[in-house]
């Protein structure tokens, strides 16, 4: 079975793909820094989940240490995936230079260490986040890239990386943009998981604007899949593709749809919009309908009282 390395493993997407992986057999390395951004708590727990699942080990390790990078990524890894990073936009805004640290040369350090072991292919986590400004919905692949905050840049700076270590190098790469990311184990800044705190413990939500700005959300298993459809598959060489739902909902509506989910009468206060978000994303996954069979299969409504059942049980 080929040995797989997860950076980010510790964190809400690369544990899950960690723990998929790990129970179909591979050899699993987590490869996580246990940045404090958000609860080590959580991190620490989701490493257990992926530990029980399988073959798999972890090791603390930092994706900017390029010498760490080169001795974890050595020639007996065949696959890596590669979901480290500071993720969010609000964070991204405040200091720019942590993103760009870790997503831009924590990405190169792995690709790096990824050509000289001669990995089979290194699948990057990307982000809607490059889009930015909007032209047309939905984005296709094809749609102008304008991020409109530091970390929609320091990801399309990776995305461009990893292109150009395929293009001159010869390392296969693959890049997915994921959208809105959510489900069980889901980090604890994203909205999704805010209001949902805040709803069963009746207390007032804050919206950033109208609440008529509409996000495309993905359920995490759809994202899970999409990523193992990457194993063994040459077609996706220096592929750039999106990984969403297709279908978009506006704040205020997710609101509804969340308070229903949790009976909740939680007040919701507006307030200004927040600099570097998006106003809009929805995504057209006809590219990768056509060369993974991808097809988001979890309705948002679906996917919500899942997320809310592992909120209250788990
Ligand atoms: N969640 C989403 O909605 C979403 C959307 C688009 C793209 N993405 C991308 O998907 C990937 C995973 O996101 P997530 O939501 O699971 O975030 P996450 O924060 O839960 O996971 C990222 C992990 O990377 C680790 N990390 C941070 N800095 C590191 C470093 N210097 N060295 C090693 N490890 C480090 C963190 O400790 C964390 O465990 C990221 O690349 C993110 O940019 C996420």
């Amino acid at each position: 079975m080929p040995k797989i390395v997860v950076t980010g493993g510790a964190g809400f997407i690369g544990s899950h793909i960690a723990e998929s992986l790990a129970k179909d057999g591979h050899e699993i390395v987590i490869v996580d820094n246990l940045d404090p951004y958000y609860s080590v708590d959580i991190k620490q727990k989701n490493i257990d989940i992926v530990l029980a699942s399988g073959d798999a080990s972890f090791i603390n390790a930092d994706v900017t240490d390029l010498n760490a990078m080169k001795e974890i990524i050595d020639s007996t890894v065949d696959y890596v995936y590669h979901e480290a990073a500071q993720a969010g936009v609000r964070i991204s805004v405040e200091d720019p230079f942590k993103p760009n640290n870790v997503n831009v040369v924590g990405t190169l350090n792995v690709l790096k260490a990824s050509l000289e072991a001669d990995v089979k292919k290194v699948i990057n986590a990307s982000s809607s986040s490059v889009y930015g400004k909007v032209k047309y919905l939905p984005f296709d692949e094809k749609h102008p890239t304008e991020p409109v905050s530091p970390y929609g840049v320091s990801k399309l700076a990776a995305e461009h990386y990893c292109r150009v270590f395929y293009e001159v190098y010869g390392l296969p790469t693959t890049s997915l943009r994921y959208f809105t990311v959510y489900g069980p184990r889901m980090r604890p800044d994203l909205a999704i998981s805010i209001f949902t705190k805040k709803m069963l413990a009746n207390e007032p939500i804050t919206v950033f604007g109208d609440g008529e700005q509409t996000r495309d959300f993905t359920y995490i298993d759809d994202v899970v899949e999409a990523n193992r459809r990457l194993l063994n598959n040459k077609s996706t060489d220096n592929i750039i593709m999106n990984i969403g739902s297709g279908k978009r909902i506006s704040i205020n509506d997710l609101i509804n749809a969340l308070k229903q989910i949790t009976s909740s009468c939680s007040e919701v206060i507006f307030t200004s919009e927040q600099k570097g978000d998006a106003e809009a994303t929805l995504s057209d996954v006809t590219l990768a309908a056509g060369i993974i069979d991808f097809t988001p299969a979890i309705p948002l409504k679906e996917g919500l009282q899942k997320f809310v059942n592992w909120f209250i049980f788990d």
